[in-house]
């Protein structure tokens, strides 16, 4: 029978036959699969593993320093930190058409990745979070004709764009490969990973930015992150995080009227979506209790300048689908 323990010595046994001395790449995103990945290499061959986190500024509120905390500072695995956000704002700025802004992120990333690695390489691995569903529809790997190995020609990162230069053409260790995500989180969880990584709610790559509906600003960036804040917050402290697949605000660039005190506000919506699903495929909208829907909007309106009304989104998927872009 498969347990969690015997896997975790078959992958370090693996993992320490097959790279030896030589150095491994891993790019960190924060979801369950990099940093279980990122824990189990680390056991494996310690200081030979490198795990880089690309920041694109497009994280929520204090996510990459929550992330570097719990890496370096709680678990004494070393990260190093790219912040990259001035770039990739640049990158997109005035685009306002969903898959440009995508394709744009993604390309931007495979840049800096690039970058990153000849300043920190050379290396001759590339670890992959690649799970059995995505061995299945490998069309991101191309099995290198001389050693049969699976080698990368993309990398996995949310950012299904681009492929990788020919000279970054990467060996692969993919030890989750015989994985499902159930497993995956079994994994996690007997190798410590804390609960709050192991049960985070699935997070676009291109993060906040395709939550922004229209132009990508600082300032709206300010303002979404402030105010998805407060919805995690709220659903933490009324401990209903668990019951939502996903649960989230999105910024609309179109203002309203309101009234504040004695004046007019003239002010951004923020559309508050929480939804249940299975896998992401189908979804519907959570009947959030009245209480915890006036709390959200109430402590938005107050707290996020910027913001002057909340709207709840009833439509499940399809006909709609969970983001906004
Ligand atoms: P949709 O909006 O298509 O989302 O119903 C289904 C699931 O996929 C996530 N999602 C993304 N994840 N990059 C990602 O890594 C993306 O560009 C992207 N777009 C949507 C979404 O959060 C949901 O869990």
């Amino acid at each position: 029978t498969w347990t969690t323990e015997a896997f975790v010595e078959e992958v370090i046994r693996e993992v320490r036959a097959k790279v030896g001395e030589k150095r491994v790449l891993l790019a960190l995103s924060g979801g369950v699969d990099s940093s279980t990945l990122a824990f189990l290499l680390h056991r494996a061959i310690g200081n030979k593993l490198t795990c880089m986190f690309i920041d694109q500024g497009f994280m929520r509120k204090g996510e990459p320093e929550r992330l570097v905390e719990i890496f370096d500072h709680q678990f004494h695995i070393p990260v190093e930190y790219v912040n990259a956000r001035e770039r990739f704002i640049n990158k997109i700025e005035n685009i306002t058409d969903p898959e440009e802004k995508r394709r744009r992120i993604g390309h931007e990333f495979i840049q800096v990745f690039e970058e990153e690695s000849n300043r920190l390489g050379p290396f001759d691995y590339l670890a992959q979070g690649t799970l059995y569903p995505d061995v299945i529809e490998s069309a991101d790997t191309n099995v290198d004709p001389q050693t049969g190995e699976r080698v990368a020609v993309k990398i996995k990162s949310h950012h299904n764009v681009g492929g990788l230069p020919k000279n970054l053409r990467f060996k692969l260790v993919e030890p989750l490969r015989k994985l499902f995500k159930d497993e995956v989180r079994k994994v996690a969880r007997s190798i410590g990973l804390p609960e709050e990584i192991v049960r985070r709610h699935p997070f676009p790559g291109p993060g906040l930015a395709i939550r922004i509906i229209g132009e990508v600003t600082s300032e709206r960036l300010n303002i979404l992150r402030d105010a998805d804040f407060v919805v995690r917050d709220e659903i933490t402290k009324q401990g209903m995080y668990h019951d939502f697949w996903q649960a989230f605000a999105v910024l609309l660039p179109i203002r309203s009227v309101g009234v504040m005190g004695d004046r007019r506000t003239y002010a951004h919506p923020v559309v508050l979506r929480c939804i249940s699903s299975e896998d992401g495929m189908t979804a519907d909208w959570s009947r959030v209790p009245y209480d915890l829907l006036e709390t959200i909007s109430n402590r938005i309106v107050n707290e996020v300048k910027g913001v002057n009304r909340v709207v709840y989104d009833i439509t499940s998927k399809p006909p709609g689908t969970i983001e906004w872009e």
